[in-house]
């Protein structure tokens, strides 16, 4: 069986920090390789994990669009993105990276959503985990690319739009019904983080339980900052030690789950 993360959460509120550092996490504890899916249009997953990757699905299916004429009759399109994915999966070291890209053109966003979704139905069950950082906001939600999740982490560093972004995810996955077995929240990068009355009120507002909470990382920033990739921080690092702490929890919460289903 395939455990399955996904980030979600307001724009610049630590997503992709905290699924590199989830990444990171499931690495050292050796369990197996990760799908890693880079599911925002402008990646970044890929560089936060020092492996950018080597072709989008956007770009796969862009050359989809420009070889249809040419495809042998016996070639359907399932057929072409079949053999295309595997050159869109770049492997990293313990991870294997996929990355959406920019759709082109009107309407190719939501198709590019549609062809990302069924590239990770394809692949999951080949990893034993999927860690999927999504685009900031409501986007991958409406277009159910973000479904079939064991456990949504939806990030907010307290502010009143972070965590009103956190609530309306909420929100929105049960609306849709979008099959995301856990949702949790993760305060990430807050002043008053060491406040349990502040944290316990912050579940309170967004209707979610807190799983855990990431310092502010000086570390982490200037890694940011220079361009550097996070897998590179050490293990004294505050938010690698607080996201690995968070991924246990996780974990820990899924087990009956896990363990029922294998
Ligand atoms: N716990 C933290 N401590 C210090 N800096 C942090 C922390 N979390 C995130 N940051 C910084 O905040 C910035 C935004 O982080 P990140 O790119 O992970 O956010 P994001 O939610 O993925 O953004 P986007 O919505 O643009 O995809 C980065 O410069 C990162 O270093
Ligand atoms: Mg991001």
């Amino acid at each position: 069986m395939t455990f399955t993360i996904a980030v979600a959460g307001k724009g610049g509120i630590g997503k992709t920090s905290i699924a590199a550092l989830l990444i990171q996490g499931l690495m050292d504890r050796a369990d197996g390789p990760v799908l890693a899916v880079d599911a925002d249009p402008n990646p970044s997953l890929g560089f936060a994990l020092g492996h950018p990757a080597v072709k989008t699905i956007s770009e796969l299916r862009n050359d989809l669009l420009d070889r249809i004429r040419k495809l042998s009759p016996g070639v359907t399109k399932d057929d072409y993105l079949e053999m295309g994915i595997q050159e869109c999966l770049s492997e990293g070291r313990g991870f294997d990276l996929l990355a959406m890209g920019a759709g082109e053109g009107p309407r190719c966003y939501c198709a590019v959503n549609s062809v990302l979704r069924r590239c990770i139905d394809r692949l999951r069950d080949a990893y034993p985990y999927v860690v999927m950082d999504n685009e900031a906001g409501l986007e991958h939600l409406s277009r159910c690319t973000t479904q079939d999740i064991d456990v949504l982490m939806i990030v907010s560093n307290g502010h009143l739009a972070s965590q009103q972004a956190a609530l309306r995810i909420r929100e929105l996955t049960e609306k849709l019904a979008l099959r995301i077995g856990r949702q949790y929240l993760v305060l990430n990068d807050a002043l008053d983080a060491g406040d349990e009355a502040w944290c316990a009120e912050q579940a309170h507002q967004t209707g979610l339980e807190l799983l855990g909470v990431v310092p502010a990382d000086p570390a982490l920033r200037e890694c940011s900052r220079r361009g550097e990739p996070l897998t590179g921080l050490t293990g004294d690092s505050a938010a690698r030690k607080a996201v690995r702490t968070i991924l246990e929890a996780a974990l820990l919460r899924m087990a009956p789950a896990l363990e029922k289903a294998r």
